[in-house]
């Protein structure tokens, strides 16, 4: 019976050996391998885990250089186990190893998939760094628990174990963006048999936490995504709602503009630059976090981004008004087809050519 742990990491290099001592010291008799998962991370993880598998023959180490995410990190490393149970937990010593037994015996009694709760126990969590964090993960998981029709005490824990059978079988259904994958397994496996078991989530000593108020956002747009049936996807969710923010914000400047006696068509114009400006800004923030432009890619995609998003609204403008005439002149209609298009568009220059693996900007990082 081998127990495949698998171990996203993102700048991990200081933790990782520790991690291999911390496991194989829980695990003691017992078969097991660790997959560590590197989104090519520039502090050497990689390197660290090849190291780490040089001397122990239960190590492998998949460096990914064209994809990133914990959440397409951990499927990787699912897909490429052998063991018969899956273990997922962080890199940082969050997560205590001491509790994989624990959990391998529940699944072994018939339970389907158990999780470690930072909340369970009742004793305060040194792990969650502030006050904010506390709150924000206190209502996150009521709305959480109310969405997936559970009890979980912790439904965002990123420390679980299950079947690779149920895992494998769960992945082409699962979301590859986001950090939530717990949530997601959940979804996806609502009938299955879950148990949640206490463990001390402690306070990280090594490297920085990537989670942020962003993966919220993130999480929200997944629920809405998952209440279309995965129609739309949820960066597409993201998108249209800085979008609907950023409409906000060009009719404010419009009337400001033209309250100060600006002619319309020249306020139009002032409104239009400032609105792609903000949710050029805000999609790079919260859309796109985890591929996020910094100092000059950010410059460079800006530009980039206005210069072929003025293409949409030609589109947009000429959809729109063939819709107008072929529609017995429904403004409304007409208006919204050419807006559609034009979000599409946008969507789909965001997307392929400023973020991600195959943006244009990605050398002048
Ligand atoms: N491969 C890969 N790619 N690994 C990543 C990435 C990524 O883009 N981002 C983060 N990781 C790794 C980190 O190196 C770490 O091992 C683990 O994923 C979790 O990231 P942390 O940055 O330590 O997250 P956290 O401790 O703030 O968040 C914890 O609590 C969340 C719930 O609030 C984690 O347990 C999360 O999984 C959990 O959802
Ligand atoms: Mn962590």
């Amino acid at each position: 019976m081998l127990i495949s742990i698998v171990v996203p990491t993102y700048n991990e290099a200081q933790n990782i050996s520790s991690i291999y001592e911390d496991i194989a010291g829980a695990l003691q008799g017992k078969s097991w391998e660790l997959i560590v998962v590197d989104d090519d991370s520039p502090d050497g993880t990689a390197e660290a885990a090849r190291a780490l598998a040089g001397q122990h023959g239960n190590v492998r180490c998949i460096q990914r250089t064209q994809e990133r995410g914990l959440c397409s990190a951990v499927h990787w490393g699912v897909q490429a186990a052998h063991g018969r149970f899956i273990v997922v937990m962080d890199g940082d010593r969050q997560h205590d190893p001491s509790l994989i037994p624990s959990m391998i015996d529940e699944l072994e009694k018939g339970q389907d998939i158990v999780s470690g709760s930072r909340f369970l126990s009742g004793e305060p969590v040194e792990g969650l760094s502030s006050d904010f964090r506390q709150k924000l993960s206190i209502y996150g998981n009521k709305l959480i628990n109310l969405f997936l029709g559970t009890r979980l005490t912790d439904p965002l824990t990123g420390f679980f174990a299950t079947s690779r059978t149920l895992f494998l079988r769960s992945i082409p259904r699962m979301q590859a963006e986001g950090y939530k994958i717990f949530f997601d397994l959940i979804f996806h496996n609502r009938k299955a048999a879950l148990k949640e078991l206490p463990f001390r989530f402690r306070a990280r000593t090594l490297g920085d936490s990537k989670i942020d108020i962003y993966v919220f956002w993130l999480l929200s747009a997944d629920m809405i995504s998952k209440l279309t049936g995965g129609l739309i996807p949820p960066r597409l969710v993201s998108f249209v709602s800085v979008g609907l923010i950023g409409s906000t914000i060009h009719f404010s400047a419009l009337y400001a503009w033209m309250a100060f006696g600006t002619e319309f068509w020249a306020a139009q114009a002032l409104a239009t630059v400032m609105a792609m400006v903000f949710n050029f800004t805000l999609n790079n923030i919260l859309t796109y976090s985890a591929d996020r432009l910094r100092r000059g890619a950010f410059y460079k995609g800006l530009l980039l981004y206005g210069f072929i998003a003025s293409f949409g609204i030609v589109a947009n403008v000429s959809t729109a008004q063939f819709t107008y005439s072929h529609f017995k002149s429904h403004t409304f209609l007409a208006a919204s087809v050419g807006i559609v298009i034009d979000v599409i568009w946008r969507f789909v220059v965001s997307n392929r050519l400023i973020w991600g693996h195959s943006s244009v900007l990605r050398k002048a990082k």
